[in-house]
């Protein structure tokens, strides 16, 4: 299928760019001819224009006023047609098992790492539990007055960009099965859930009216949650932007998204702070909505602010009014709102090795670091980017006025560190100085390699899903890490404490197993979470890192982005035609773990796990 859209927006209608390559003749006027023919002479319609249609350079936001049962027809239209779940209402929780099928002696969980903190304890405060996101298990896509996002539309719109060509339009069906996910999360103990709000439920159009609908369903799921006396941990944006707000005026590329962004968090946290325990402005902004690569999508939608085809302008556009609408958010809630939670955001970073001794690769692992965490580090420093960003970016890096600054320095709570996997850096052969000036260099702007192999040419650890070909089980990386944020790139930190706000891992080619005996005991995710709780440990009882949360991705498997439904993630399986979910062995060795390190848990069901947590 040709990736061509019909977009319909306000009433008008735009075509593809290719759609409007029809010759005079096509309209009726003239002949079929297949010689060039002149400038037509139009004598039957008067109103009758012609210009030269470009639709990367669109640079006219059109204005979004029009919020009727009609627009928001136009765009799921402009999505196109939805799978709809079997199971489509709110269902009641049934029953949970006294006690779940688990691992047994035959083959024990995965023994202790670090034998020095096998008896350390976590404090009653400290918090922990499970994570998701909205996008990535909802379902019920266009129920009950949702607007579509930017990820609803990539699936359906834009042609092979996910792998197993899978849509999010059901996923976990989470939208009609919270409340017996709640039930399960607190049969099994965990005290604190990480999950996020879908903007496009609650703004359709991402501004304009509120949809009754979608935030009753917020409500419900909070009362719920509060029910079951299971915390909640929320992030208000997690990359699934309304749609309605590219075609407006692209999105993240526009300072327009701050005021909208702003006034839909406030909204959020006026209905719900009572109910919260920990506030997350953003979902890992280093990847701006994993679309700063193509954004657009081409051609498939407006391309404004002069980012033509996306890539770097894109990119830092999209950090830079991502920092000032998480800025002005906190101020807002600490100053105005007097809120009282702690508030920050998420951010994807790893630990980076250098690949020798060298001076050039300790300044690639820097610069890892600098283009990485270090971007949206204003919080952490004066407010402003690292210096290697404006020496090495120029004017592709927009500038923050001195009261923007102000506003970013010190605008989070704690630090929260999405930490899955290490990487090994080197500095470019043609050397980092050549490469920096060079905006050409395949390795601008960070102009560090990375790897996933030692200098020696074996693997940092065992591999993750072909779908997940950035994630090695890296567990030793976790804790130098943790000291060196605290200690080090970010001293602040230190004091005011780190979340390890996800983790996890993917096995490999789980989703070709077709039975639960082949599905439920994965090992190299229970490896997994066995090495990075037990070196997270160590980074908070034997390095003082101060260690205040910890939280594993994913609650259940979901939908992987561009990966599609058959990367998988969960510490429980999901029958995607069934929908019933299973604790898979990893459950049992992550809440093995935070059962032997001292937090109370009010499971009701009985989770001990047999012998093998002593290393041997
Ligand atoms: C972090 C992202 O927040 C989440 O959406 C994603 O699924 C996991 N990483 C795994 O890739």
């Amino acid at each position: 299928m040709a990736p061509s859209v019909t977009v319909k927006l306000g009433g008008a209608t735009l075509l593809a760019a290719s759609a409007f390559a029809a010759s005079p003749s096509s309209y009726g006027y003239g002949h079929n001819s297949t010689t060039a023919s002149p400038t037509p002479t139009i004598t039957s319609d008067a109103s009758y224009s012609s210009t030269t249609f470009n639709a990367s350079a669109a640079s006219t936001y059109l204005p979004l006023t029009d919020f009727s049962n009609e627009q928001l027809a136009f765009l799921w239209d402009q999505v196109g047609s939805i799978s709809t779940a079997a199971i489509h209402t709110t269902v009641s929780p049934t029953p949970e098992p006294s006690v779940y099928p688990k691992p047994g002696y035959l083959h024990p969980l995965v023994p202790a790492y670090v034998s020095e903190v096998e008896s350390a304890k976590l404090p009653e405060d400290f918090l922990w539990g499970v994570a998701s996101a909205a996008l990535q298990v909802e379902g019920a896509v266009d129920a009950e007055g949702k607007g579509p996002s930017v990820w609803d539309f990539i699936p359906h719109r834009w042609v092979n960009s996910i792998a197993d060509n899978s849509t999010a339009d059901v996923a976990a069906n989470q939208y009609y099965l919270y409340k017996q996910d709640n039930a399960r999360l607190k049969a099994l103990g965990i005290p604190a859930y990480s999950f996020t709000i879908s903007l496009a439920r609650v703004i359709p159009f991402g501004k304009g009216p509120v949809n009754e609908q979608g935030i009753a369903h917020y409500d419900d799921v909070f009362a719920n949650m509060e029910a079951n006396g299971i915390k909640s941990v929320v992030t208000l944006f997690h990359w699934d932007t309304p749609l309605a707000l590219f075609n407006s005026y692209g999105a993240w590329t526009s300072r327009d998204i701050v005021a909208d962004y702003v006034r839909y968090a406030k909204l959020i946290i006026e209905r719900y702070d009572k109910y919260v325990t920990v506030w997350y402005t953003f979902n890992e902004p280093q990847y701006c909505n994993w679309r700063f690569s193509n954004y657009p999508y081409g051609t498939l939608l407006p391309s404004y602010n002069g980012i033509g085809n996306g890539g770097l302008k894109a990119e830092f556009l999209c950090g830079h009014y991502t920092l000032l609408a998480h800025a002005e958010v906190y101020q807002w809630y600490k100053n105005v709102y007097k809120g009282t939670k702690p508030m920050s955001f998420k951010n994807s970073a790893n630990w980076i090795l250098p690949n020798s001794t060298s001076a050039a690769d300790a300044e690639a692992v820097t610069r890892v670091n600098d283009f990485n965490m270090g971007w949206f580090g204003g919080p952490w420093t004066d407010g402003d980017y690292p210096a290697s960003l404006r020496s090495t970016l120029g004017d592709l890096l927009p500038t923050f006025t001195q009261a923007e600054k102000d506003m970013i320095k010190g605008s989070a709570d704690f630090y929260a560190l999405d930490g899955y996997t290490a990487n090994v850096a080197a500095a470019p052969p043609n050397g980092i100085a050549a490469c920096a000036a060079n905006a050409s260099d395949p390795n601008y702007p960070t102009c560090a390699l990375t790897a996933t192999t030692y200098a020696d040419g074996f693997p940092i650890g065992p591999n993750s899903d072909p779908g997940a070909t950035w994630l090695w089980s890296t567990p030793g990386g976790i804790r130098p890490y943790l000291s060196f944020i605290a200690n080090k790139y970010f001293p602040k930190v230190a004091s005011k404490g780190i979340v390890v706000s996800e983790f996890g891992f993917s096995d490999p080619y789980e989703s070709s197993f077709d039975t639960l005996a082949q599905i439920l005991w994965d090992l190299r995710r229970a490896d997994y979470m066995q090495g990075y709780l037990d070196n997270i440990l160590a980074a908070r009882a034997l390095d003082g890192v101060n260690i205040t949360g910890i939280f594993a991705w994913a609650i259940y498997d979901n939908f992987e982005w561009n990966s599609g439904l058959s990367t998988k993630f969960g510490l429980q399986y999901v029958n995607l035609t069934s929908q019933e979910r299973h604790p898979k062995a990893s459950m049992f060795q992550f809440l093995n773990w935070f059962k032997l390190h001292g937090l109370d848990s009010t499971a009701t069901a009985n989770i001990t796990a047999p012998i093998g947590h002593k290393r041997m």
